[in-house]
């Protein structure tokens, strides 16, 4: 058993988060975020110089009410994690600085994390009081979607994280994100429609509201089969122009739902065409969907009728709603694992730890 404190401040969201490691499931006994959507909305994104500014305000209340909710004094902990990249560098140093002189004060190792290999180890999370995420019952291979704001990346997960080597990310990723993230095409389309940002969650609830998702012929990029890529950065355009066309018509608002639902099948087509191609070719036995986008009402749809179809021994993996959007559990979950593998530096070269924006090892 080992407790880790986790720290994640690099986007937008302020997080802190304590787990309880286990031999067969990861316990999240507090996760304590604090989002700024509401500060950046203005801006139409995230501003990184504000995002900065209010790390540091908030990193450390976040860490209080972490460690009282989970009811564990700092010194009970045995390592602390910290997100040190990728993400926006300034934001990285606030959470990496807290990280560093706690861990440096209490005399506790401390553990680079990098964010993606947090969304990636979310499936692994159960909030106290639910059940439990066995993972040593999870098949192998298992593909592993990271769609989000920042990436859309597919990557061939061949064994539990025990496993896992360093240069993890980057040996199992067999498809990315050319241009635009999935989320980020969400994002953009959405303010192009006039929905306030983040879009993708307008975007999905106007679609629901009887949008035809044949209505328009969006592109999708990239059909040919030889690739696992994705490219969103067209899409955009030709939302654009089919809303300038609408408005012009004086039937822009009465054909959001439609434009929503279309726009939504065009990405949503995109990922699961190359979902299902890695699966398949891959003979993968399970499929895990996190970050952002994994929310989205239409993909969850699709991959709950279609699955089956795929190949896949279970119905897809989608953690629980608050571990798929940034969180400091999943950073505290991947710092447990990489801790039990002895990678974690000790003081006092504790001090010596930096932030990286790129996601590069
Ligand atoms: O994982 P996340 O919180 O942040 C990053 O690491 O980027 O993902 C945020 C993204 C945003 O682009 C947001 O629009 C998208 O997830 N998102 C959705 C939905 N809910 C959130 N996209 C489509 N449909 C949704 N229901
Ligand atoms: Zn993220």
């Amino acid at each position: 058993m080992s407790l880790i404190l986790g720290i994640e401040t690099s986007c937008d969201e302020c997080s802190a988060a304590v787990v309880r490691y286990q031999p067969d499931s990861i316990e999240v006994l507090s996760c304590a975020t604090f989002s700024q959507i509401a500060l950046h909305r203005p801006y139409g994104g995230v501003v990184p110089e504000i995002a900065s500014r209010n790390h540091l305000e908030t990193v450390n209340p976040m860490i209080e009410r972490a460690l009282g909710e989970a009811g564990i004094r700092p010194d009970k902990l045995d390592a602390i994690a910290v997100t040190n990249r990728p993400g926006l560098v300034g934001a990285l140093l606030v959470g990496v600085s807290a990280g560093k002189s706690m861990a440096y004060a209490l005399g506790k190792p401390l553990v680079p994390v990098h964010h993606l290999e947090g969304h990636a180890t979310s499936i692994y999370l159960h909030s106290s009081g639910r059940a439990p995420v066995l993972r040593n019952d999870l098949p192998y291979p298992m593909l592993v979607a990271i769609v989000s704001g920042g990436h859309t990346n597919l990557h061939l997960v061949p064994a539990p994280p025990e496993l896992w080597p360093l240069d993890f990310l980057k040996r199992s990723l067999v498809g990315r994100s050319r241009d635009d993230a999935a989320g980020e095409a969400f994002d953009k389309t959405a303010k192009v429609l006039g929905f306030p940002y983040p879009g993708g969650r307008w975007i999905d609830e106007t679609a629901a509201q009887g949008g035809n998702p044949a209505a328009f012929d969006f592109p999708r990029a990239l059909p040919q089969k030889a690739t696992l890529d994705f490219s969103f950065s067209g899409l955009k355009t030709a939302v654009a122009l089919k809303a300038e066309e609408l408005r012009k018509a004086g039937t822009l608002e009465a054909r959001l739902p439609d434009l929503c639902a279309s726009t939504q099948e065009a990405i949503v087509d995109a990922l699961y065409a190359k979902i299902s191609l890695a699966v398949r070719e891959n003979r993968c036995q399970a499929l895990a969907i996190v970050g952002g986008v994994a929310a989205n009402s239409r993909l969850r749809d699709r991959l709950a009728n279609g699955w089956k179809s795929l190949g896949l021994v279970r119905p897809p993996i989608l953690p629980e709603m608050t571990y798929c959007t940034d969180n400091a559990a999943m950073i505290a979950g991947a710092g447990a694992f990489r801790f039990r593998q002895g990678h974690f530096l000790r003081v006092p070269e504790t001090l010596t730890l930096n932030a990286f924006a790129s996601p590069e090892i």
